[in-house]
């Protein structure tokens, strides 16, 4: 079933929060309960699995050398194809009423590129994506630095380039300075991921059903 049920628009959720927050966990927790729903729903990710999602993704490996500022244009442009291609654009899905779920989004960027640069050069980057479609729900995962660190390093054995401590404090400050910075054009709801993830889930679900079935 379609979100609306009667040809409206469908919703867009988005989750981010550093790396190692439990985002993939928590989307498929989130996935099952409304397909148990019987909502139609769609997960998706950036950087994507497209032409300009692998590029970036080898840049992020390290195996390609790339300058920050044209990392962040790739970005911005994976994200554009991801929203309008003809084959699996999202915005058509949200068009057709369907309830999509994206790890990532703009806000990934805000976060990560002010590392090299100023936020608002970042914003601005991403304006045309912003307007093309902005999210219903950002759920950001606040997960202590430290235990995401941790996390990844017992779960993985090679490592992004932006999977450090340090920056990964950075992250995420500028992930919480980019929601001060738009807190009046975005909905955004912060969810404290420390906790064990049955719990976290609870919390995420009932923020979602406060926008599939506003009071
Ligand atoms: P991530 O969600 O960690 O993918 P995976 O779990 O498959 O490794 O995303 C990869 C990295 O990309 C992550 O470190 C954040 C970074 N990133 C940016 O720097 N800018 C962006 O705009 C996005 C979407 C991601």
């Amino acid at each position: 079933m379609n979100i609306s049920g009667n040809g409206q628009r469908g919703k867009f959720i988005v989750f981010e929060g550093i790396d190692g927050s439990g985002k993939s966990t928590q989307i498929r927790m989130l996935s099952k309960r409304l397909q148990d729903m019987k909502l139609k729903v769609y997960t998706t990710f950036e950087p994507t699995a497209g032409t300009i999602g692998t590029l970036i993704r080898q840049m992020l490996s390290g195996k390609i050398k790339i300058d920050q500022r044209t990392l962040a244009f790739l970005f911005a442009a994976d994200r554009m194809d991801h929203l309008v291609n003809e084959e699996n654009g999202i915005r058509k899905k949200i068009d057709k009423g369907e309830l999509v779920i994206c790890d990532r989004y703009y806000f990934s960027s805000y976060a990560y590129h002010s590392q090299y640069m100023d936020m608002e050069w970042v914003i601005h980057a991403n304006s045309l994506n912003a307007d093309t479609l902005r999210p219903d729900l950002t759920v950001f995962i606040d997960v202590e630095p430290e235990e995401c660190f941790e996390r990844i390093q017992t779960n993985r054995n090679d490592f992004e380039i932006y999977e450090k401590i340090d920056i990964m404090k950075k992250v995420r400050t500028n992930y919480l300075k980019a929601f001060e910075r738009l807190r009046d054009l975005e909905k955004i709801v912060v969810i404290d991921g420390n906790k064990l993830a049955d719990h976290v889930g609870d919390a995420i679900f009932r923020e979602v059903m406060k926008i599939i079935h506003p009071a």
